[in-house]
């Protein structure tokens, strides 16, 4: 038992138009929109994020964002920035999701850009990192994990650290429907949480969450997110549903 409290975030990646964007929050709302003992985000594509904060007005659940550029405006054709995203009220902004690093070529540097992009505007990042399963085969796991925390938040301050959430995502464990068992998922949470140790001291590190992401299901959330240092989950597939991603919640609020 820890006093942080637990964090459930749905990213819907590219899915939902603005008009299904809202009908599922309507549906969360009505089942979890009040209750207060977990945090939870919902992650739109950027074409709903706006209608999908509106549906959010009154109730407890925060909005996200998938993605962000940098800058804070200019010559970035097809780009959005944290003025824009906070000018909607977004609070939360995924960041550096391994699809992006692998599909769209995001390197570390540019995720710290973006990591410090976001705390200067007030923005919580959703930090994302993991393994592919080529490197967990090859016993790399807990170097790149390393390299990505170390690179992604170069730059942070103490003051903005403990305002992050770190995501935790085996690539291999990506809508896979292959879970890391939680042995896998705590070893690597309980290094991550000795890294920020290190980078920050060992208070903050203690108030950072740090969410497991990977075919997280209401099948296996209630034994991941029992372990001392999974403190919630970045959901993909289960938080396009809300009868799933409601069940993530309440599981959480069990856990908590
Ligand atoms: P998944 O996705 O739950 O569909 O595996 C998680 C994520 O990519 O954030």
């Amino acid at each position: 038992m820890n006093s942080r409290k637990k964090l459930i975030a749905g990213n819907w990646k590219m899915n939902k138009t603005s008009a299904d964007g809202v009908a599922l929050v309507n549906d969360i709302v009505a089942a979890v929109g009040k209750q207060a003992d977990v945090d939870v985000v919902v992650c739109p594509p950027f074409t709903a994020v706006e209608s999908v904060g509106r549906a959010l007005e009154g109730s407890e659940v925060k909005l996200g964002a998938q993605n962000m550029h940098f800058e804070a405006s200019g010559a970035f054709t097809g780009e959005v920035s944290a003025p824009m995203l906070r000018a909607i009220f977004a609070t939360h902004v995924i960041l550096g999701h391994s699809e992006r690093r692998t599909l769209f070529g995001e390197t570390d540097e540019l995720v710290n850009k973006k990591v410090l992009a976001a705390l200067k505007n007030q923005l919580k990042p959703i930090f994302c990192v993991g393994e592919t399963l080529g490197e967990r085969e090859s016993g790399a796991t807990l170097k790149v994990v390393q390299t990505q925390v170390e690179r992604g938040l170069e730059g942070v301050n103490k003051d903005q650290a403990a305002s992050i959430v770190v995501a935790y995502e085996p690539v291999w464990a990506i809508g896979t429907g292959k879970v890391a068992t939680t042995e896998q998922a705590q070893e690597v949470h309980a290094y991550i949480r000795g890294l920020l140790t290190k980078l920050f001291g060992d208070a903050i590190a203690q108030k950072v969450r740090i969410l497991y992401g990977g075919s997280m299901k209401p099948a296996n959330a209630p034994e991941l997110l029992a372990q001392k240092d999974i403190d919630g989950g970045l959901i993909g597939g289960a938080s396009l549903e809300a009868r799933s991603f409601v069940e993530l919640v309440n599981a959480a609020v069990a856990a908590k």
